[in-house]
């Protein structure tokens, strides 16, 4: 399977799927990294195994269309069959979404449907909630809403602070994210309306 991963920031994410493919538990290429920021530790990372970059600034596009048209030639030409969002932090256009209808998918540090948005982790602990957790999803025409894959559940306690629970949450998402990807590297995982089974998983 040839997977690309978008991120634009730190990539502990990317790191996590670097370190499956390289260790042999994740039977997937990675042929690309694109990013939106020059700045994005990802970069660094990709480089560091290897892996081919590309970098397409959001702010160089008049609209959400051509910056998603710029990122689906990058990703065709590298042949990307699967896009992995890693803390990719744009909205994508529904052509975008149309362009790669169910072969995109999405990592959020909290258990939907609660939490969506960019601040997942600082709501679900500002709301007082005792067990926070992450997400992994198809991603689906609006923001953090398609079928969910799998979930781990973190306990947490109100005396924490949302570094401290993010770092525990970010943790799990090491773990689950590159477990879901070789499931659909093994072709396990089907999508039926909104609901997915994992063959074999319970899930
Ligand atoms: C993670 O918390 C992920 O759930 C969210 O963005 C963050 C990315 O972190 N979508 P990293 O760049 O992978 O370290």
């Amino acid at each position: 399977l040839q997977i690309a991963v978008l991120a634009s920031g730190s990539g502990s994410n990317l790191q996590s799927i670097i370190d499956a493919v390289e260790r042999g538990a994740l039977e997937a290429e990675i042929c690309l990294v694109l990013c939106n920021r020059t700045d994005a530790y990802a970069l660094e990372r990709a480089r560091k195994a290897g892996i081919p970059t590309a970098t397409i600034l959001h702010t160089e596009f008049e609209t959400r269309e051509a910056f998603d048209t710029a990122m689906i030639a990058a990703l065709n030409a590298a042949g990307a069959e699967l896009i992995v969002l890693a803390g990719f932090m744009r909205l994508l256009t529904p052509m975008f979404i149309q362009t790669f209808a169910g072969r995109i998918i999405n990592i959020h540090p909290a258990l939907l449907p609660s939490f969506k948005g960019a601040h997942g982790i600082a709501d679900a602990v500002d709301y007082g909630v005792k067990l926070a957790g992450c997400t992994v999803h198809f991603v689906d025409e609006c923001m953090d809403n398609g079928a969910i894959i799998a979930q781990a559940v973190v306990p947490c306690s109100t005396a924490e602070s949302a570094d401290v629970v993010q770092k525990r949450v970010l943790a799990f998402e090491h773990r689950i994210y590159p477990q879901v990807l070789q499931w659909i590297a093994t072709k396990r995982v089907t999508l039926t309306g909104r609901k997915v089974t994992v063959q074999d998983t319970g899930l």
